[in-house]
């Protein structure tokens, strides 16, 4: 019988970056490789380059897939049986995926009644234990800690240092696209691993001689969640974009390192800005994003239509022909509760008739 064909995933495609051996297990699902698409409409607003790393197109439908396929291929080479993780909500499904995948037990820690429907029933369908707290993403992320050091259990959240290695490969695969790496990197920041992983990545590639230069890294939070960008825990964090409601993110130094060594910013967008954009993202682009990763396109309209703010790293990078790479975490069909309220959208109903159709149409 031939080998399955397994050459597909991050493991594969970038394994002399990563922390694997050829004794360890892959449990990969074909995670990454995702695209770089170009924004005609948001490239033309700005007079630059855009591109957004649509990472709704990973397996589970968010970036998480790219650290989870390192940190389960770890946790299965120690010996793990049961992987745990506190989540918004993609943690949690891409960790019941891997493990679904790897025949191990997964439990996951759930803010009660924060997490978009779509994800929740990920974790469900996949096999998972769901324990929801009366609590927020913080409270869950304390309590995982306190599962640390228990023999046979591994905690897959961000503190967990192989989904950081994992998650650096959207950096290597935007300079492999692009030929070098772009002048500005936007992403949103939550619990903060994301943008610690980027800024590790990019600067291994360039180490590596794979890219000549380094993007300043502007990360996006929710406005009531900001603890980053008002140097403070947030003890009751909110907005409407769940995945990036988070208080006290655990990677906050990496996220203050990868802001001041790449000369950038952290910055905030109000639930408004971030349903906006999501909305026109969709309509002119094609590209439906859950609402935390539309803080990205939201957060670049807002410094586009800023630029004049004195000392910005946007408008001061931001020349004709620069180029601009928006991560879009997640996909909106995870959360299309939220996209549909937000749009107050009902289809016009009429009879199965061409003239009750074209009547519709036109009321529509
Ligand atoms: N976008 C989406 C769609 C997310 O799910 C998350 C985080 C972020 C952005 C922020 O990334 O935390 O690395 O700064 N979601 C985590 C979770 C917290 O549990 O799924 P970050």
């Amino acid at each position: 019988m031939n080998e399955p064909l397994n050459d597909k995933g991050v493991i594969h495609r970038y394994r002399q970056f990563l922390p694997v051996s050829d004794s360890t297990p892959v449990i990969s699902l074909s995670e990454g490789s995702t695209p770089l698409i170009h924004s005609p409409r948001l490239s033309e607003k700005a007079g630059a380059e855009v591109y957004l790393k649509f990472e709704g197109l990973n397996p589970t439908g968010s970036f998480k897939d790219r650290g989870m396929t390192v940190a389960i291929s770890k946790a299965v080479e120690d010996g793990a049986k049961t992987v745990i993780c506190a989540s918004t909500g993609n943690t949690s499904a891409a960790a019941a995926a891997y493990a679904a995948r790897a025949g191990i037990q997964c439990a996951v820690i759930l803010p009660a009644g924060k997490i978009a429907i779509g994800k929740l029933a990920q974790a469900f369908v996949y096999g998972a234990k769901v324990v929801a707290i009366r609590g927020n993403f913080d409270d869950a992320l304390r309590i995982v800690r306190e599962f640390g050091g228990i023999d046979g259990v591994a905690i897959v959240n961000s503190i967990n240092p192989h989904r950081i290695e994992g998650q650096k490969t959207a950096s290597f695969e935007i300079i492999e696209d692009l030929g070098d790496a772009p002048d500005i990197h936007i992403l949103p920041v939550g619990n903060a691993g994301n943008i610690t992983a980027y800024w590790k990545g990019y600067r291994e590639f360039q180490a590596a001689g794979r890219s000549t230069r380094l993007p300043k890294m502007i990360g996006f939070q929710a406005a009531g969640s900001a603890p980053i960008f008002h140097n403070q825990p947030i003890e009751k964090p909110d907005t409407i974009a769940t995945a990036i409601r988070i208080g006290n993110p655990a990677s906050w130094q990496g996220a203050n390192n990868a802001v001041s060594e790449s000369g950038g910013c952290i910055d905030i967008v109000t639930d408004e800005e971030i349903l906006a954009a999501q909305a026109w993202l969709a309509a002119n682009e094609g590209v439906f994003v859950e609402p935390a990763s539309a803080a990205s396109v939201a957060g670049f309209l807002k410094c586009h239509s800023n630029m004049r703010c004195s000392g910005c790293p946007f408008s001061s990078t931001l020349r004709p022909g620069a180029r601009v790479v928006l991560t879009v975490t997640g996909h909106g069909l995870k959360d299309t509760e939220t996209a549909v309220n937000f749009g107050g959208f009902t289809p016009t109903e009429a009879d199965a008739n061409l003239a009750s159709v074209r009547a519709a149409l036109d009321k529509s």
